[in-house]
């Protein structure tokens, strides 16, 4: 599969299989968040791994979505907003564009393994933080079910629709 069929293929998952994934899948996705580019090579993630049946149904209380807490895997991206690097000019700390770029690797990771995953920012940060018991320094970013999928990208089509690319793409001008 070329890049571009996989970037194509990956797709916001909200039904997932009771099936379990195998261990040896979730490392390598991981491993693609492990490797992922970030400002200044600073790193500032933490992956929470969740496949306890008994956490994934307490976090249901922080989206609530019975598909979400269905996923047989939810990983709970983390900043450390202190790691980070940040810039001068504005002192834009750059955590969270970090880890999105890792949970983005994540999704890509998945497809390619023949799973499917939706990333979550519409949950309640500050109840997953205390639900799962997280230092302070830590701050939940994003969460990413990840599963085998019981749907296709089709059931969402309207979801996936795309901006025309020449309303998005200038070259050396705007507008
Ligand atoms: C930063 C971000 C946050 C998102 N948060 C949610 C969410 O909280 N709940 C949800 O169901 N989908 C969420 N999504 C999925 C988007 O709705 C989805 O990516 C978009 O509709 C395009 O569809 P596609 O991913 O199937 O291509 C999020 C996606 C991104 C990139």
């Amino acid at each position: 599969m070329t890049f571009i069929d996989l970037a194509k293929k990956r797709y916001s998952c909200r039904h997932y299989l009771k099936k379990e994934v195998e261990e040896s899948k979730l490392v390598q996705i991981l491993e693609a968040a492990r490797i992922a580019p970030s400002a200044a090579n600073r790193q500032p993630w933490i992956f929470l791994v969740i496949r306890d049946p008994e956490i994934r149904r307490m976090m249901h209380s922080t989206y609530k979505r019975d598909w979400f807490t269905n996923a047989p895997v939810i990983v709970v991206a983390c900043a450390e907003n202190k790691q980070a690097w940040v810039r001068n000019s504005d002192s834009k700390n750059h955590a969270d564009v970090d880890v999105s770029i890792a949970v983005d690797h994540m999704t890509l990771a998945a497809t390619d393994l023949g799973l499917a995953s939706c990333w979550i920012c519409a949950f309640d940060p500050v109840l997953c933080h205390e639900l799962l018991e997280l230092p302070d320094h830590l701050v939940p970013v994003a969460l990413l079910p990840i599963g085998y999928p019981g749907d296709s990208a089709d059931v969402d089509r309207h979801n996936r629709q795309r901006k025309p690319f020449e309303e998005v793409v200038f070259w050396e001008r705007y507008p």
